[in-house]
């Protein structure tokens, strides 16, 4: 069976920006996010406060939050890697904070400057701080289905490591194809090694052109959240070949064929990547995108 209802949860202001070469005014970034709120999009990942030099694009963190006027009935989270990142996500008056581990020893070094093991006492007093101040926390895994220097990544490393983040305190927990390898039997092994898929999501980047084969078979697993990028923006500075996230237009296409429901209006949606493509100087990758917007 499929659900009844899908959240789709907006990456394109964080993911989608976040490998962009040139700095995007925080002035467009603020405009693309009304925009995105506009087309009925409830939960917007606006910015990371991670090192300013580590994603220069996101340097402006604290800016945006400044000027973004936010909405009820919508949530802004941003990524936090450390405490230092916690400390300026709660002085901007941030409430949802994402965490960011690797299933991988290699990109955890290459991703948080950290091993794999202490990647999580970086996150541990992150987590626990957030919390007490009353915080919803996400933790995303990267890596979960191959990793561009280790190859093939098992689905009980990814088990591990996304158990041991549930268990510090996050209320869910984002499967990661960073680099866009996955396939969908991978998917219903990885989904289906933890106990329950209520706190699960899932965070396809489409550079093999599954992302959305790997959606369907992660909703039929149950799962119901999805991460995508409007447009199809997207990409990982610290991971070799990836390429943007499923984009929510793809997304929305085909959840309105199976009439599961998502709350997003497609034509404002298709506007503002269209809008995004022409500030960014290129076409969208998405090919809902190109037939609807031409
Ligand atoms: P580090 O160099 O080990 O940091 O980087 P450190 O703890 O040694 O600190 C060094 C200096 O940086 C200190 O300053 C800190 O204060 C400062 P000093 O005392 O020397 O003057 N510093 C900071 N400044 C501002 N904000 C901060 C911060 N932290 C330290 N938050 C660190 C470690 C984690 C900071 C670094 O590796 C980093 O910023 N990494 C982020 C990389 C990133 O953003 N990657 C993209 C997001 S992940 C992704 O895209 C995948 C995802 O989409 C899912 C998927 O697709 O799989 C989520
Ligand atoms: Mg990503």
């Amino acid at each position: 069976g499929l659900p009844e209802r899908v959240t789709i949860w907006e990456v394109g202001a964080r993911d989608g920006l976040q490998n962009e070469s040139s700095v995007v005014d925080v002035a467009v970034k603020l405009e693309f996010l009304d925009r995105l709120a506009d087309a009925g999009l409830s939960v917007l990942e606006a910015t990371s406060f991670v090192h300013p030099q580590w994603v220069p694009q996101l340097a402006d963190a604290e800016q945006l939050l400044a000027g973004l006027k936010q909405r009820d009935g919508v949530a802004y989270p941003v990524l936090v890697p450390n405490e230092r990142g916690l400390d300026r996500a709660l002085a901007a008056g941030v409430r949802h904070i994402a965490i960011f581990g690797s299933a991988t020893e290699t990109f955890a070094n290459k991703n948080l400057n950290r091993t794999l093991d202490e990647q999580f006492a970086m996150f541990e007093p992150v987590v626990a701080r957030a919390r007490k101040e009353g915080l919803d926390v996400r933790a995303y895994v990267s890596m979960c289905f191959g990793d561009p220097w280790e190859g093939h990544v098992s689905p009980a490393q990814v088990v591990s490591v996304g158990t041991r983040l549930l268990d510090m305190g996050c209320s869910q927990l984002s499967l990661g194809d960073t680099i866009g390898v996955a396939t969908p039997g991978q998917v219903e092994a990885v989904v289906g090694g933890f106990p329950t898929v209520d706190n699960l999501a899932v965070h396809f980047h489409d550079t093999y052109g599954q992302a959305l084969s790997n959606t369907l078979a992660a909703l039929r697993c149950g799962v119901t959240t999805v991460d995508s990028s409007a447009g199809g923006l997207g990409g990982c500075p610290y991971a070799e070949s990836a390429t943007g996230n499923l984009a929510t237009e793809d997304l929305v296409w085909m959840l309105d064929g199976l009439g599961v429901e998502h709350g997003v209006d497609l034509d404002a949606l298709v506007a503002t990547s269209a809008w995004m493509a022409e500030r960014l100087g290129r076409p969208s990758p998405s090919r809902v995108v190109r037939a609807l917007a031409g």
